[in-house]
């Protein structure tokens, strides 16, 4: 949620935060500005909607500066608009925030109590006048008003700060929200997320929670907000800068459904072990002792990274022989949940940056539980604040709905089962090798279903106009039929359910009329028979029913309107499979529908407030 970006070297500085702010736009896009610091005084310019609105102004302008922020939000205080878009400026202070400040409100009434005059209503702007009141207290440089200022807050920021009197400087802080430093020769630069920065530079840091920094052309200080000098690891990233691009695909989202059978592979190389139908111990994030005496594991997620774990939880259960739970981070934290010391909880997320799912893992190990992240984003807060971490190796994902690193979620899940199973004396070799050879054997697989986007796209066609889709699946189609209704309904605004197959006549059957398409997970799996008599269920009211299926299977020929064909696969690896044509649909449905695929309208990438 929301983008930061900030450069100071000798380039001009305006491009590089606008192009830094273009592979940021996936958090948010309602708003964009940028302050620009020209060695005489601070210009901002702001501009509500996306940031081509805000590209179109800076081209009537000449910003020469070489030191300056910028940022695009997504609103959480104060609607969307101009004088609620980043940055704000107090002074000679202009500031741009990720976050959410909880206790502004008393922090505004102080500062108005004191004459401050508010422009915005955003939570953002107590900061500036926050820092600029630090600067007027006499605490100079810009980095310890910075700090001291930052004494007075609760709640979650990144931040990144300019002063009109420290013309060759920006001062950053985190805590809670994700902030990158790019550690290069003559420059220095920070941005919420690493494919801001790696145009530049793949040499990076990732602060930590309470760290201020103070980035200059010649170098990077750090300090705690106490004034505490740390060092921080620089990590080399190897991502290349063209993985952030679209490379020829419309739109990210259709470049990154297509990476699928090359990322899933990524996430096997060098783990899966075929020979001895094992899961190398070394980079799986649970040492072979506790995959012995963990007697719970404990998943928690939200939204897509929450239906992996619905199919991890099969796979666990089924393979390792350990009873599973699998919890919505959101919900976690409101409860009083018991974690005991020998739970293993599995925190997934492909940004490592959720904020419910940071508070559900956090309370895990408050109650000693261990706890593995299942990550995409190397160092990021999951993986740090977590025991082991489990990488899924997706590459940088950019459209906001959630594809590649979902496949590379599963694939890591099943592997870890098989680990577990392995560890734990519930899987023999045999079973295991013949899991992990159809693991293995996926990628190409998935080329196949995707080369069939076509007949998907002809689909596709015919629910356009839908107003409600209904997508049905029985044990690991269950979590599929989840996440294409909610692939659906990000991107195309159609209402959208998913339900587990046996459930429908527990009440979505009402729903059945001729006009619902209804999109049935129905490979030839152990639970095939099953699911069919549901698909006949939807078919006796007449339901335009869309078959998931296996090819060549004549019965589902006979039974539905319209038909995915997937090749025969050993069952443990369907969902890898099944959810393919689901994401093309959502994709094609919202493209023809003319929505905008990669930034649907209210959501964000990365989930950093409650
Ligand atoms: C949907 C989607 C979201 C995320 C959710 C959790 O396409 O991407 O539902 O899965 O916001 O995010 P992470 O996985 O980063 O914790």
């Amino acid at each position: 949620m929301c983008g930061i970006v900030g450069y100071v070297g000798s380039k001009k500085a305006a491009p590089i935060i606008v192009e830094g702010l273009r592979k940021l736009e996936y958090r948010g896009y309602d708003s964009a500005g940028i302050a620009i610091h020209d060695g005489n005084g601070i210009e901002i310019v702001r501009a509500l909607g996306k940031l081509a609105r805000l590209s179109e102004l800076l081209e009537k302008r000449t910003l020469e500066g070489t030191t300056g922020i910028g940022h695009t939000r997504w609103a959480t205080h104060g609607r969307p608009s101009e004088v609620n878009a980043h940055p704000h400026s107090s002074g000679v202070v202009a500031l741009v925030h990720n976050g959410i400040i909880e206790n502004y409100v008393a922090l505004r009434q102080e500062l108005e109590k004191e004459g401050v005059k508010f422009s915005s209503d955003t939570d953002t702007e107590v900061m500036a006048h926050l820092v600029h009141r630090e600067l007027t207290r006499g605490a100079k440089p810009l980095f310890k008003a910075v700090q001291r200022a930052l004494g007075h807050v609760h709640g979650a920021y990144a931040i990144a700060v300019a002063s009109r009197e420290e013309p060759d400087v920006v001062v950053v802080a985190r805590y809670g929200s994700p902030l990158v430093l790019g550690v290069c020769e003559g420059e220095s630069l920070c941005g919420s997320d690493i494919p801001a920065l790696l145009a530049h530079t793949r040499d990076m840091i990732f602060l930590e929670d309470g760290d201020v920094a103070e980035l200059r052309a010649t170098g990077i200080r750090i300090e705690t907000v106490t004034g505490e000098e740390v060092q921080r690891k620089v990590r080399r990233i190897d991502w290349s800068p063209v993985m952030a691009e679209r490379g020829g695909y419309k739109h990210f989202m259709l470049k990154e459904i297509h990476e699928q059978p090359d990322v899933v592979e990524a996430t096997l190389r060098g783990r899966v072990d075929l020979v001895n139908g094992d899961v190398h111990a070394t980079e799986i994030g649970v040492s072979p002792e506790l995959a012995r005496e963990i007697r719970r594991v404990y998943i928690t997620a939200c939204g897509t990274s929450h239906h992996a774990g619905i199919a991890g939880r099969y796979w666990i259960e089924q393979l390792a022989r350990v009873p599973t739970v699998v919890e919505l981070a959101s919900e976690v934290r409101y409860r009083d949940p018991i974690f005991y010391p020998d739970d293993l909880v599995i925190a997934i997320s492909q940004s490592g940056e959720t904020a419910d799912t940071i508070a559900a893992l956090k309370a895990a190990k408050a109650q000693g539980a261990k706890v593995l992240a299942l990550c995409n984003v190397v160092d990021s807060a999951i993986p740090r604040a977590s025991d082991g971490a489990l990488y899924t190796h997706a590459g940088p994902e950019i459209g906001v709905a959630s594809t590649k690193c979902f496949t590379t979620q599963l694939a890591a899940l099943l592997m870890l089962a098989v680990y577990l199973g392995r560890r734990r004396g519930t899987l023999d070799e045999g079973r295991a090798r013949e899991t992990l050879q159809a693991l293995w054997e996926i990628p190409n697989q998935m080329r196949d279903v995707l080369g069939d986007a076509d007949y998907v796209h002809a689909i596709a066609k015919k629910m356009t106009h839908a107003k409600d889709v209904l997508f049905l699946g029985r044990g690991l189609g269950f979590p599929i039929a989840l996440e294409g209704a909610l692939k659906l309904k990000e991107i195309s605004y159609a209402h959208a359910e998913g339900y587990a197959a046996g459930e429908m006549k527990h009440g979505p059957i009402a729903l059945i009329d001729e006009t619902l398409p209804v999109v049935v997970i129905c490979p030839r799996d152990a639970h095939f028979d099953k699911t069919v008599s549901n698909l006949e269920e939807v078919r006796a009211r007449e339901g335009q029913v869309i078959a998931i299926a296996t090819k060549g299977d004549e019965q589902i020929l006979e039974k539905s309107q319209y038909q995915v064909w997937l090749p025969k696969v050993r069952d443990e690896v369907l969902p890898l499979l099944t959810v393919l044509p689901l994401q093309l649909i959502a994709y094609y449905v919202a493209h023809l529908k003319g929505n905008d695929v990669d930034q649907p309208r209210n959501l964000a990438k990365t989930v950093t407030v409650e």
